[in-house]
């Protein structure tokens, strides 16, 4: 039961947390057939490539800043309601531009989402702007220029997501270097698809306070020593990795071992409908599979207060 516990996300992707009923919805009021990605309220994929084509689609159907209101309202209060103080949205003006809304409205709408959010429950969210791998490192460039002259003070952090196995984390170093130039927060999936290596890329080029995943430098016992030394924060979602099968199963996902080890790691839902999980049943499941005690979970939770991309007044407030 870790239903008292108070609660932060640092890694979830927004239109990776969209109810398959609204996507449902929204796909009937634009007259758009999304049988193919969304069948009997379950989102069809069957490996990571998949995946991401099946949420590139699904975000389709979000097409006007009123839309990206109303999901960014909707998952906010549904982390608000299970005790969430703090979360923070991964988002993608690339997504924004490809339906025509453009980067700005994007932006907006989910800035008003947050605004009604917290207006009713108080939950305190950012914004993590990425840039998507597989749009190649011209747009995430643009992302990362983009994030730099918002001047929006929810825009606190730059990423890098999608097709892990698309290009070395050095042909995304320029996104960093503009990011790092803005003072935002850096974080980076890496060690999710690939191995081992694309952590060290990720700690040699692009110096992350944080790192997405990461849960595959349980590989190289030098790595996890280096990772505990940096403290650099891993935001590990277990269900995400079990349902991309990134492991078998919770008893061989590394999650306890890192902490044990003195690496510093936070847990999260990453895009939950889409993996059959919710940040309530992550909670659950570090009780539950990985058996923390509750001082454990709230020693998860703190780390990612400490880590969050935050004022420290917002983050003195949270702690
Ligand atoms: N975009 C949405 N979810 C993702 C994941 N788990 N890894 C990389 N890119 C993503
Ligand atoms: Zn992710």
């Amino acid at each position: 039961m870790t239903s008292h516990l108070k609660k932060v996300e640092l890694h979830c992707h927004l239109e990776g947390a969209a109810p398959p009923a609204l996507t449902e919805a929204q796909a009937q009021k634009y007259n758009t057939d999304i049988s193919a990605y969304l069948r009997d309220g379950t989102y069809v994929w069957h490996d990571f490539a998949s995946f991401l084509e099946c949420y590139d689609k699904v975000s389709e159907v979000y097409k006007t800043d009123e839309d990206y209101a109303l999901l960014t309202e909707t998952y906010l209060q549904e982390l608000a309601g299970i005790g969430t103080i703090y979360s923070e949205l991964i988002v993608s003006p690339d997504h924004g531009d490809r339906i025509g809304l453009g980067a700005d409205a994007y932006i907006a709408g989910i800035c008003e989402g947050i605004r009604q959010a917290k207006a009713k429950s108080g939950i305190e969210a950012r914004l993590i702007v990425t840039g998507e791998r597989h749009f190649g490192p011209e747009r995430v460039i643009a992302a990362a220029k983009y994030a730099a002259k918002a001047d929006n003070p929810l825009i606190t952090g730059f990423n890098l997501a999608g097709e892990e196995r698309m290009g070395r984390v050095a042909d995304y170093a320029q996104a960093f270097d503009i990011a790092r130039d803005a003072g935002l927060g850096l974080t980076i999936h890496a060690g999710e698809v690939c191995g081992a290596f694309s952590v060290s890329d990720a700690l040699d080029v692009v110096r992350p306070s944080r790192i997405g995943h990461g849960v595959r430098a349980i590989e190289d016992a030098d790595l996890v020593r280096r990772l505990a030394d940096l403290g650099t924060v891993l935001e590990v979602c277990p269900g995400s990795n079990i349902a991309l099968n990134v492991f078998p199963d919770f008893a061989s996902h590394p999650l306890r071992k890192f902490k044990e080890t003195g690496v510093r790691v936070t847990i999260s839902s990453d895009d939950p409908p889409f993996f059959h999980t919710s940040l309530k049943r992550e909670y659950e499941l570090a009780a539950d599979a990985f058996g923390f005690s509750d001082k454990e979970i709230n020693e998860l939770t703190r780390t990612g207060i400490e880590a969050a991309f935050v004022d420290e007044k917002t983050r003195m407030a949270l702690l």
